[in-house]
């Protein structure tokens, strides 16, 4: 089969939020830059996030800081957070979210024009800055014009089926177009993968059918990179629970953000019962935690959900700050929430582990290859703050750009021969008919995370889970494409890949035997101080995934005085050597 080239200095896989900005960096660099995307260019998952992004702007809270920003992030991530990757965060946050308005997203903004904030959960002050609960969509069609404008190339609807890697250096990508099948090597100076998560994988998640399989987790494991903390996926505690077309669609966090109260099927508001301080604004994990307790308990309602009610704020509020969850819910349920509660119930939300990054400028294990946004590791820890994504993408997108952007070399240097031909055969490997079916594998995958890999985990079921997904594996091995339509080749990589992210979470999460943020272990209830300490998945030469963990680098030096130390001292004091 014939293969084009396309030459650039710096190649972005995934058109998503973080995706976009590091193409604007590194085309502001200088760079000569294309961004491959699953989806059309303004359509990337990004547009999924509702609520808000976080920057301590003191709108609202002037006693806010990036100090107490990096310490509710480093906290409520349950020490295992990468310490430099939250202060850059912190630190940056401001500037990006302001250039971010400067460049015309529409956040919404107080009477005097200063960027309105919001409560989110667990932050001590309010300090999400949002635009309506569309905040993600505006933030890409933003980000989407300004690449434009900036001379960003774009291959939209096309799939990265390899890294294209020799002598420990990424040369790019292979890729192929999503309608005409055709096949590019995309040969880059610096490749960097910008793909999302890989909460596809459960039963009920927020993502769509198409994204978050792990693809570009899977395509840096596989060149030889580790993937950090993969047994951390946070699970939204708001998700719809019906009908079941929809079932975990997102309910955002900014309904609790603007009042909404959780009530059971008694009536009782329970959270008075988990978190009694913080109620609906405590961290996700406890919150879902708890909506989970209820639900099993069999306090929950005809659905399988606990109650959200925002109905109290009446009607003109909720149409001004929440108008997609108003529309959503009167769409798929003929629900008036300003009348009557929501029924909602955890769902798999965010894949706080991800490809193991340096700090800096995201740069991964393997030369000239950099990961940024959800696919990345090191900023969340076990507990993801709402709104936290958002600000990552745009602060780690631009670092990771601009680093890229810095390896253009004068001259391109091709990958040597057989690398790209490889590439080839192994899509010509996958469009092989063969026996049994992927969605069938498909389905098994996800009914099994979410039974066996879901809120609440125990060994004895994440053993068995990993038994079973040896056999869908050897059943992937022998089963063809999914399907015989111009998708049936995308569905079957992102199969492959998840899969594989699927093993390395069960490794990862059977190594952890202690309750930590959204890792539930209900036969290791406690924190065990030992484990203050990362996990890292690398594939062995045979294929097989290994798993180490290793001690959570110390905090600077400049931080200790902040609100973290406290705590840290309690608990792992090697954070502080
Ligand atoms: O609930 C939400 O609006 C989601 C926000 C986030 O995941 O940061």
């Amino acid at each position: 089969m014939h293969i084009q080239t396309d030459r650039s200095n710096v190649l972005v896989l995934g058109a998503g939020g973080a995706g976009l900005r590091a193409a604007i960096a590194a085309r502001e660099s200088g760079a000569d830059v294309v961004v491959v995307g699953k989806r059309g260019r303004r359509d990337a998952h990004t547009v999924i996030a509702a609520g808000g992004i976080n920057a301590a702007l003191g709108t609202r809270d002037p006693e806010d800081s990036w100090e107490q920003h990096f310490a509710d992030t480093f906290r409520e991530g349950y020490l295992l957070s990468h310490p430099r990757v939250v202060e850059i965060m912190a630190r940056e946050a401001p500037e990006a979210v302001l250039q971010l308005a400067d460049w015309g997203c529409a956040f919404a903004r107080l009477p005097d024009g200063r960027l309105d904030q919001r409560y989110f959960g667990a932050h001590t002050y309010r300090r999400t800055c949002y635009a309506g609960d569309e905040t993600g969509r505006e933030i890409i069609r933003t980000l989407a014009d300004w690449a434009e404008a900036a001379g960003v190339r774009f291959a939209d609807r096309h799939y990265a089926s390899s890294l294209l890697v020799a002598d420990g250096r990424c040369f790019g990508a292979f890729v192929f177009d999503l309608h005409t099948a055709e096949r590019t090597a995309f040969l880059a100076d610096a490749t960097i993968v910008c793909t999302g998560g890989h909460t596809s994988l459960w039963h009920r998640n927020t993502s769509r059918a198409d994204e978050n399989w792990g693809e570009g987790m899977s395509l840096a494991l596989r060149a030889g990179c580790r993937l950090m903390d993969m047994e951390f996926v946070q699970f939204h505690p708001t998700g719809l629970v019906a009908p079941e077309d929809v079932a975990g669609t997102l309910v955002t966090e900014a309904v609790r953000g603007e009042g909404g109260r959780l009530f059971n099927s008694r009536g009782e508001r329970f959270m008075e019962r988990y978190d009694p301080a913080r109620m609906e604004l405590s961290t996700r994990d406890r919150v879902a935690l708890a909506n989970y307790t209820e639900i099993l308990a069999g306090r929950g309602g005809p659905n399988g959900g606990v109650f959200l009610d925002i109905s109290h704020r009446g009607s003109d509020y909720i149409r001004e700050k929440l108008p997609r969850m108003y529309k959503q819910l009167l769409a798929f349920q003929g629900l008036d929430i300003s009348k009557d509660p929501m029924e909602v119930a955890p769902t798999a939300h965010y894949s706080m582990g991800g490809i193991a990054v340096e700090p800096e400028t995201h740069a991964t294990d393997l030369e000239r290859l950099f990961a940024a946004g959800e696919c990345a590791s090191g900023l969340h820890g076990a507990n993801r703050l709402g709104g936290n994504s958002l600000v990552d993408i745009l602060v780690f997108g631009r670092r990771a750009g601009a680093a890229a952007a810095g390896l253009r070399e004068a001259r391109p240097v091709d990958p040597p021969p057989g690398v790209i031909e490889a590439a080839s055969a192994d899509l010509d490997g996958l469009a092989k008919p063969g026996k049994g079916s992927g969605r069938e594998i498909r389905r098994r995958l996800r009914e099994l995370m979410w039974e066996k890999a879901g809120v609440v985990r125990d060994e004895v079921r994440l053993s068995a889970g990993l038994g079973e997904l040896k056999e869908l594996r050897s059943s992937f091995e022998e089963a063809g494409p999914e399907g015989n339509d111009r998708l049936a080749l995308a569905r079957t990589l992102d199969l492959r890949a998840g899969l594989e992210t699927a093993e390395a979470t069960f490794r990862a999460a059977l190594v952890r035997a202690e309750t930590r943020g959204c890792h539930n272990r209900s036969d290791h209830p406690g924190l065990d101080q030992t484990l203050v300490a990362n996990s890292y998945v690398r594939r062995a030469p045979d294929g097989s995934l290994e798993v180490e963990t290793r001690p959570v680098p110390p905090i600077p030096q400049g931080l200790r005085t902040w609100a973290v130390t406290e705590l840290v001292e309690e608990t792992s004091e090697h954070l502080l050597e």
